[in-house]
């Protein structure tokens, strides 16, 4: 997979050479080009933003230079060599066009897991008031596949780390990434439900006066794995009520029902409801 990333902080990304993503470029899986967006600007000062229209505080981010850079990325001729008649450019691109915004949809493994298979990723990090709100329409018009997620309900300084975020999510999904995939199969938020996880627990058994779960210990898969599966319904339940009623009643065993309704959900329909 190849991942482009435009910052006005390309040093921000230089982590990325640490740990699991460092082995997966060292292992060929990923090509990391971080960009610096003020390379594509032709003014002494290098600006990349500009007053909001309208009034207000702060600055926007100018469509004009992102563009510049975007094109180049893309490969996109010079607007002059394109005809009227050409079909929108971006139709038969694999590209997908990422941008963080917090006021977009958020992201979730489910979009992790559609972008990790992916063959090439644009990230576009926003900065100050965020981006002109043209650029990303501006792609979606020419037949790109255009993103706008964000990371969680809270304003950050700057796309950086809800980039590295949606990197981190994504990347440790393609296959190969992880030394032992099973490792990625069954953990929260994935799967056709989506549960949380049940907690984990390692050595020693005891310690500081408290114990793991006897279960734990008995060597019974059977019973360790439905010890752990009420312990997920149980967490849900409790954290996130709103996967629960996702989930289709008609797919739940017996225990699983009998948990949920001493749980104080009504399993009788074709989603639990509280
Ligand atoms: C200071 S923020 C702009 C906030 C914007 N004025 C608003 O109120 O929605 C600057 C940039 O940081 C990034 N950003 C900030 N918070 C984010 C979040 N929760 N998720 C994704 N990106 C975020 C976006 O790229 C955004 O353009």
């Amino acid at each position: 997979m190849l991942i482009d990333i435009i910052s006005v902080f390309p040093e921000y990304f230089d982590v990325f050479n640490l740990s699991l993503l460092g082995k997966a470029q060292d292992k060929g899986l990923l090509t990391f080009n971080v960009h610096n967006l003020r390379d594509w600007t032709h003014d002494v000062h290098h600006s990349v933003d500009d007053t909001p229209v309208g009034g207000g505080a702060g600055m926007v981010m100018k469509p004009e230079v992102w563009a510049n850079c975007l094109d180049d990325l893309l490969d996109i001729p010079p607007l002059e060599d394109i005809s009227d008649a050409d079909p929108h450019i971006g139709e038969n691109s694999h590209t997908t066009l990422v941008f963080p915004n917090p006021s977009a949809p958020t992201f979730t493994q489910a979009d992790a897991t559609e972008l990790s298979y992916t063959d090439h990723l644009i990230f576009g990090c926003g900065r100050y008031e965020g981006y002109d709100g043209r650029i990303p329409a501006y792609y979606k018009a020419q037949g790109f596949d255009v993103r706008e997620y964000s990371i969680g309900d809270y304003v950050l300084n700057g796309g950086e780390v809800a980039v590295s975020v949606m990197v981190e999510a994504t990347t440790r999904l393609i296959d190969g990434f992880m030394g032992n995939r099973d490792s990625i199969v069954k953990e929260s938020y994935t799967g056709s439900e989506g549960l949380l996880e049940h907690r984990q627990y390692t050595k020693p058994t005891s310690w500081r006066g408290m114990d793991v779960p006897e279960i734990l210990l008995s060597g019974h898969h059977a019973n360790i794995d439905r010890f752990r599966r009420d312990e997920e319904l149980r967490r849900t339940s409790d954290i996130r009520p709103d996967i629960i009623e996702k989930l289709g009643c008609r797919m739940l065993d017996k225990k699983d029902r009998k948990l949920l309704v001493e749980l104080g959900w009504d399993v009788s329909g074709e989603h639990p409801k509280h």
